[in-house]
């Protein structure tokens, strides 16, 4: 499959429109994640946190189930916003995205594309899991 071009733009405004549906009344930090997956679709997510406050449930990862629940696929490049701001995914963020695009990846970090190989360098498991 060809990768498909990325719209950075589009990716941007998918995350900032997915922070419309956060739940976040105990941090007041609404969070919204968008992908473009190798088939061409956008995809995204917002957090939902819970009275317990350390389990919340952070956007990438309702991200990553709705990528899942759309049939799967490799992700391409991810854009994450926190209220007014770009943010970067926190650690078991990057795990998630790691095992769903491999080192190849890119991330909008301060406005750059950095891929996951230096976002979270020395990963596991090593990248070879995801070949095939
Ligand atoms: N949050 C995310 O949604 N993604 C991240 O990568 C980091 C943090 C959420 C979790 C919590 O609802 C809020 O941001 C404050 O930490």
């Amino acid at each position: 499959m060809a990768t498909p071009k990325i719209d950075w733009d589009a990716l941007r405004s998918a995350a900032r429109e997915a922070q419309s549906h956060a739940y976040a009344p105990y941090s007041n930090f609404r969070v919204g994640a968008a992908a473009l997956v190798d088939d061409g679709r956008i995809i995204a997510g917002c957090n939902v946190e819970n009275a317990s406050y350390g389990m919340t449930l952070c956007a990438e990862c309702a991200m990553i189930g709705a990528l899942h629940m759309g049939g799967g696929g490799r992700l391409v490049a991810v854009v994450c916003f926190g209220n007014d701001n770009a943010v970067t995914p926190c650690g078991r963020c990057r795990q998630l995205l790691w095992e769903h695009g491999g080192p190849n990846l890119l991330l909008e970090v301060n406005g750059e594309p950095r891929p996951m190989s230096e976002m979270l360098p020395v990963a596991f498991p090593e990248h070879s899991v995801f070949e095939n």
